[in-house]
This record gives structure tokens, C-alpha cells and sequence, in this order.
């Protein structure tokens, strides 16, 4: 870690406590590039990348944001090199079995969206045990997004719901915005109020298609692994100038 505890410990006080955005939702990028730039191998930029998360879930726990998710892996991303997708896998079993105690003394709770079924079995067990472990947890609401997808997020729902018609167990008139949420992996979750996307680009990558409908978008070109509590707050300060007038006037 880069980062002195000292730093911003406290909320900027620029910053209106009121208007903190409940769930802040990022699209860690740039890891590979900052890796690149350094003439390091990729695999750093994402080892660098797990520092980062890591101190900006401290980050939301000490200015009081209740909920953080976070893109860890894209249903997309398979289509990388096999070392890279392999290192990742590892990467992130690794993480979570050595970051799991500290997160039960710090009343994390943390819970997976994706298709984790596909994932290595391996993987999946730190996956159910972290999540079995924290789940009665009342801190913050640490989400990570493993093997997601946001089209295929939808088309799970569709089928789960359509399941349930032909079961006869709801009607179609039952099928409102609200039930449709409820057979989303993100059931039980708040939308994000605000969507930070790092290393400039200007998409979503199929990540929480739904969910982000009233998201205040920001995008800063800092690459993920120099994510620090100094850019946080620029997205934050940005995230306050904003007029959320949801369709209103
Ligand atoms: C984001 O960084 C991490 C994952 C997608 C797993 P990238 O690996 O996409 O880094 P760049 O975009 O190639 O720099
Ligand atoms: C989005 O980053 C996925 C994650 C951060 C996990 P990508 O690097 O995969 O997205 P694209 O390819 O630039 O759209
Ligand atoms: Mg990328």
C-alpha cells in the first residue's frame, strides 16, 4: 500500500455529508496499461489494482458511503490470454482468503454478483465462505462483480422469472420493475447513485445495465492502480455539482 493511513482519514470538509452518494458502483481499468507503461507485465497492473480496491472500501467506511461494488471480472474478460485469466482466478482466491478475517473484524459484508458457477471450484469456496462469513456483518456493503455480465444478468432474471409463470406461481401482471429486481444477482442491493469509471473510457462494458438507469456517470483517465482518496474525491466533489433531476424538472 502507497497510501499513509493519515491521508484524508477524515471526509474532505468541501464535501456535503448529507449529499454522499449511497452506493458507489467503479470499473476498475487500467491496469494492464499502468502496468505497461512501467514495462511490467501486466499481472502487476492487477496485483497494484487489489491495493487500490482495498483502500478505497476504507476509504467508504471512513466518509460513510454504505455500499461499494466493485468490477472484478467480465463475462467478456474470458476472452483473454489463458495466463492472464488463469493469474486472475488465482488472484482473486488469494485475496479473499488472506483479506477475510480482516474483513470480519472490520464488519465488512460482502456478497458476489455474477455467474459464479463457472468460476473454479476452488474460487467458488472462498466465494460461499466469505460471503457465509460476513453475511451478518453491519458494516459496509461490499460487492464484487466476478463473471458478470449485465445482458446475461437480465436474460438469468427473464428465465427465473419466466420459470415462475409457468409454474403458475406469479402471473404476468405481477411483473413489475420491482419484482423484476428482486431476480437480479443485485436483489436486495440499492442502484448506484454514482458510476466511476477509471482510464478514460467512455462505456459501460456491460456492467450493471439496469442497475445504472439514474447513475451519475464519471470518468476520470487516472488508470486504476493510481485510484487513490485524492481521486475519489474529485469524483465525489464532481458527483455533488451534479442535478439529479430523474426526468423531473
Ligand atoms: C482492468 O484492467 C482489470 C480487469 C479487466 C480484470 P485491464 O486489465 O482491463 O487494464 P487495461 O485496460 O488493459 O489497461
Ligand atoms: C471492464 O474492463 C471490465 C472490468 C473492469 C472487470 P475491460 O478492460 O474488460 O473493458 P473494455 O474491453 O475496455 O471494454
Ligand atoms: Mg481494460
Amino acid at each position: 500500500m502507497t497510501q499513509s493511513p493519515t491521508v484524508l482519514k477524515e471526509l474532505p470538509l468541501d464535501l456535503d455529508r448529507n449529499r454522499l452518494p449511497k452506493h458507489v458502483a467503479v470499473i476498475m481499468d487500467g491496469n494492464g496499461r499502468w502496468a505497461s507503461r512501467r514495462g511490467l507485465p501486466r499481472i502487476v497492473g492487477h496485483q497494484r489494482g487489489v491495493d487500490t480496491l482495498k483502500n478505497l472500501l476504507r476509504c467508504c467506511r471512513d466518509w460513510k458511503i454504505p455500499a461499494l461494488t466493485a468490477y472484478a471480472f467480465s463475462t467478456e474478460n474470458w476472452g483473454r490470454p489463458r495466463e492472464e485469466v488463469q493469474f486472475l482466478m488465482t488472484l482473486f482466491e488469494r485475496v479473499l482468503r488472506r483479506e477475510l478475517q480482516e474483513m470480519i473484524e472490520e464488519n465488512v459484508v460482502i456478497r458476489f454478483v455474477g455467474n459464479l458457477e463457472v468460476l473454479p471450484r476452488s474460487l467458488q469456496d472462498e466465494i460461499q465462505k466469505s460471503t457465509e462469513d460476513t453475511k451478518n456483518n453491519g458494516g459496509i456493503q461490499f460487492t464484487v462483480a466476478t463473471n458478470y455480465g449485465g445482458r446475461q444478468e437480465i436474460l438469468h432474471a427473464c428465465r427465473s422469472i419466466a420459470s415462475q409463470v409457468q409454474q403458475g406461481k406469479i402471473c404476468l401482471d405481477e411483473i413489475n420493475e420491482e419484482l423484476f429486481e428482486q431476480h437480479l444477482y443485485t436483489a436486495g442491493i440499492s442502484n448506484p447513485d454514482l458510476l466511476i469509471r477509471t482510464s478514460g473510457e467512455m462505456r459501460i462494458s456491460n456492467f450493471l445495465l439496469w442497475q445504472i438507469a439514474y447513475a451519475e456517470i464519471y470518468v476520470t483517465s487516472t488508470l486504476w492502480p493510481d485510484f487513490d482518496r485524492v481521486e475519489f474525491h474529485k469524483a465525489l466533489s464532481a458527483y455533488q455539482q451534479r442535478d439529479r433531476r430523474f426526468g423531473k424538472l
